[in-house]
């Protein structure tokens, strides 16, 4: 299969955020954002395979930044990284100043997505080639990412995970995630 560029992929979705989407403190509910998030990676992950693709995982998640109601928050999706049926796909939430219009960072996660068939069997899809210094830099952790997730699962024996267990040796430099 022909590689493809993480900027076929890119789905970006801008929206407002409503009072039924709000905690009693008037801030976006954490699940409102992270179906937000979903939303947008699989079509990200969609973009990238052509294929049906269902959310195998969802790592890094943090609410570091409370989002207020009215905010406008735009859900920005890459896939950084293709593996044989699976993708990482790597989401930045960007907040939209009312007044200025600046955008500051609200959140970031990580989603794994699988590209399946009709009867839900995972099929395989194009890799991925990064061009910008920050896409190869995601692309360069989506192997360690994706060995935690497995060993989390409990799908992966920790003594098979190679990239994670390299982390661990004294000459490894600290990795960004
Ligand atoms: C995701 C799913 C298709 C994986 O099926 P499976 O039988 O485990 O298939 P495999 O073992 O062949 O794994 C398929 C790929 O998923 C990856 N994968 C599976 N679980 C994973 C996890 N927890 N984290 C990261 N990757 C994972 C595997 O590493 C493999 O990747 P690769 O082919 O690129 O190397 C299956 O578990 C499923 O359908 N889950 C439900 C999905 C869903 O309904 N999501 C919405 C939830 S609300």
């Amino acid at each position: 299969m022909q590689p493809k560029h993480p900027s076929e992929s890119r789905t970006m979705m801008t929206d407002m955020v409503l009072p039924s989407e709000t905690n009693p403190i008037n801030n976006l509910f954490g699940g409102e954002l992270l179906a937000r998030m979903d939303r947008a990676g699989s079509i990200a992950a969609r973009r990238h395979s052509r294929r049906i693709t269902v959310t195998a995982s969802v790592n890094h998640v943090a609410f570091n930044q409370a989002v207020p109601l009215g905010s406008v928050l735009t859900v920005d999706a890459k896939v950084s990284r293709a593996f044989r049926t699976s993708m990482e796909v790597y989401i930045d939430v960007w907040m939209e100043d009312r007044f200025s219009g600046e955008r500051s960072k609200a959140n970031e996660a990580i989603y794994t997505f699988v590209a399946v068939d009709e009867n839900g069997k995972p099929t395989e899809v194009p890799p991925l080639a990064p061009e910008t210094d920050q896409e190869k830099e995601r692309y360069d952790g989506a192997l360690r990412r994706k060995q935690l997730s497995l060993v989390l699962a409990g799908k992966m024996k920790a003594d098979e995970a190679t990239e994670l267990k390299a982390l661990f040796t004294a000459s490894a430099p600290l990795p960004q995630k």
